[in-house]
């Protein structure tokens, strides 16, 4: 099963992408948990030891010269637009508590036109582990689907959008929506997180009319707590932990059945 992540900054995407990468690795899945938001923290809150010393792929410039032929930052009249990447994973993947991680670093932005180097590599690299690799991946995004296209939209069996009570992160699964649309990913839903009430559970469906909701997440201090003192939060709330059960359900019964590890 594959699944991404997107969401307004903030909202709890992180959280629900660390949430998801136990509950599928506790419940025997082989889990690679991909970290493709340029502020990476997805490590921190999965409690991999020394997160801070992780290197993001992109910042790996020996590596995206050898497999491009060109190096970040210099200009290139040719590189490669199909790098060998099927290694990749076995070579960078760290790993905690049975669950795999890749940390992906800044995707440039910029017109149509942005084809440097690092984008071709980790591009390629999530096509890889969207449609060759039989596991289940995690992607924790930014505000938008920058690393998914057109090839890679069918192989992923879920688009999240996590919400909170707010109008700015209902516009903002909107916007995804239709970046969605546009690259024919039909198969979005979305997580409600930080419900403290009935009225904002309420509010939020209600302005979501047309959206599958996978789940409701409530707002708990203790996830702000161990945020506070430098804890993983996904063991620090068992109705936190409850409810991302209910959303992995949730996930097995509206997506294909992934197949377990042997
Ligand atoms: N259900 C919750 N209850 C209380 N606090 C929460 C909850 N979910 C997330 N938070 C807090 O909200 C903050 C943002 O969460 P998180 O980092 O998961 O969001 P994000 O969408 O990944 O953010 P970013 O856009 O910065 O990557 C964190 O400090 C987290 O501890
Ligand atoms: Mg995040």
């Amino acid at each position: 099963m594959k699944i991404a992540i997107s969401g307004k900054g903030g909202v709890g995407k992180t959280l629900l992408a660390s949430l998801l990468a136990r509950t599928f690795a506790e419940s025997g899945f082989s889990v690679l948990a991909i970290d493709a938001d340029p502020d990476a923290n997805l490590a921190a809150t999965l409690g991999f030891p020394h997160p801070e010393k992780i290197t993001p792929l992109s910042e790996m410039h020996d590596l995206v010269e050898e497999r491009t032929g060109a190096r970040p930052g210099q200009a290139a009249t040719y590189f490669r637009l199909n790098p060998k990447v099927d290694d990749l994973p076995e070579k960078y993947c760290l790993e905690y508590n049975g669950i795999r991680l890749m940390v992906m670093g800044r995707i440039k932005k910029g017109g149509s036109g942005c084809y440097c180097s690092e984008n071709t590599l980790l591009r390629a690299l999530v096509t890889h582990l969207l449609l060759a690799r039989d596991e289940v991946v995690i992607l924790d995004m930014e505000a938008g689907i920058e690393h998914l296209g057109r090839a890679t939209a069918k192989a992923v069996d879920k688009l999240i959008v996590v919400v909170e009570p707010g109008r700015r992160s209902i516009e903002t699964a909107y916007r995804i929506n239709k970046l969605a649309q546009d690259i024919g990913l039909q198969k979005i839903a979305i997580v409600a997180n930080k419900i403290r009430s009935q009225s904002e559970r309420e509010f939020l469906i209600s302005n979501l009319p047309n959206f599958q909701f996978l789940g409701f997440i409530p707002y708990d201090q203790a996830i702000v707590d161990a945020d506070l003192a430098n804890l993983s939060p996904v063991d620090s709330s068992q109705q936190v932990a409850n409810e991302a059960r209910n959303i992995y359900q949730a996930l097995l019964s509206t997506a294909q059945e992934p197949s377990k590890k042997s």
